[in-house]
């Protein structure tokens, strides 16, 4: 078979580490063929491809961002749709196509199946917040950059006796802020989840600050103090027309410092927490997928996608991680929120 490749959306860590995983099994176990399509979509409705030979994906694993580049492409606009996407692959001699992506690259995926076409998923996204799988590739590379440089920020925040706030990525879901805050004893975690008003936070920082400590606040981007009714955006419209976040930690520190009286400095960390090598553990989770990917194209398992259920990889179908997104539970942040303050 000549299998295509495509990384769609949002860049993310691991993605290199699947498409080796997908073409050595596939060339070694099966004879496949591999060609990649130019960034995402981009490439599959342009016919745009480059070969992908086993020497193609040698040592790329520990590689960050993708070597078949990736956009936010919509297949169903920019004179695309699944017919001039069928015209392509015919020409092409493409049986099958592996999508690399997040819930719109899965969406998008699942229509493109249901018109006909053979198409597995891989799912991704540094903010772990795609259902029916247990973690994504890359969010583990994402909370260990957050933490590294948290550390930081807590070592000056201390010498100055200040209160720091660094903004992590979480556009709905604030799996990063969680588990970086709580790697690094945040005083406050502020996720999308979690409506909770600035005096609660100023309550926080207050408690921290009369003990002798530097206080640390962790907030997601997407996070929406209880006075407001959207995450806060200012940087206009990305191509799926959804706001461009960023910036709610700069709207916080002028707040809190007026309600504590503590010289407070917020730290965007952006798009930091995307670049730059995979951890072991996403290498190895994306290595998997990879791999389990040219069994769901071996076994015909069109508009299903690989994903992880405990230590194991099982195939489950589009929809199940469409629509429903993986949300920290009140548990998870009742947990972490006994140690706030
Ligand atoms: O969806 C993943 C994500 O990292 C979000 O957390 C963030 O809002 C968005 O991508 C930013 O994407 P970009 O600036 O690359 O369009």
């Amino acid at each position: 078979m000549k299998i295509g490749i495509l990384t769609s959306g949002g860049d993310c860590p691991g993605l290199n580490a699947v498409i080796r995983g997908a073409v050595l099994k596939g060339i070694k176990v099966h004879g496949h063929e591999f060609v990649g399509f130019r960034d995402g979509w981009r490439g599959v409705v342009e016919g745009d491809i480059v070969d992908l030979p086993r020497q193609m994906v040698r040592g790329i694993s520990k590689q960050g961002g993708t070597i078949l580049g990736t956009s936010r492409t919509n297949p169903f606009e920019a004179n695309g749709g699944p017919e001039v996407i069928t015209a392509h692959m015919g020409r092409l001699g493409i049986d099958a196509l592996i999508a690399i992506g997040g819930e719109g690259t899965l969406a998008a995926a699942r229509r493109l199946t249901d018109a006909g076409l053979k198409i597995v998923g891989v799912p991704k996204t540094v903010d772990n917040d795609l259902d029916a799988t247990d973690y994504t590739f890359g969010f583990d590379t994402a909370v260990q950059i957050a933490t590294e440089a948290i550390d930081r920020l807590r070592t000056t925040g201390e010498s100055h006796h200040r209160c720091m706030i660094a903004e992590v990525m979480g556009r709905h879901v604030g799996w990063i802020a969680l588990h970086a805050g709580m790697a690094t004893g945040a005083h406050a975690i502020l996720i999308p989840e979690q409506k909770t008003s600035i005096d609660q936070v100023a309550t926080w920082v207050l408690e921290a600050h009369e003990r002798g400590r530097a206080p640390l606040v962790v907030v997601a981007e997407g996070f929406v103090p209880d006075h407001a009714d959207s995450p806060h955006s200012e940087r206009g419209l990305d191509a799926f027309g959804r706001p461009r976040l960023g910036g709610i930690a700069d709207q916080l520190a002028p707040a809190l410092e007026a309600r504590t009286g503590i010289e407070t400095r917020a730290t965007v960390l952006g798009h930091i927490q995307r670049g730059g090598v995979p951890t072991s553990f996403d290498r190895v989770l994306a290595t998997r997928l990879g791999m389990a990917a040219i069994d769901s194209v071996v076994d015909a398992r069109w508009g299903t996608m690989v994903s992880l259920n405990g230590t194991e990889i099982v195939h489950v179908p589009f929809e199940s991680a469409l629509g429903n997104l993986k949300t920290v539970p009140q548990h998870r942040y009742d947990e972490a929120r006994i140690l706030f303050g």
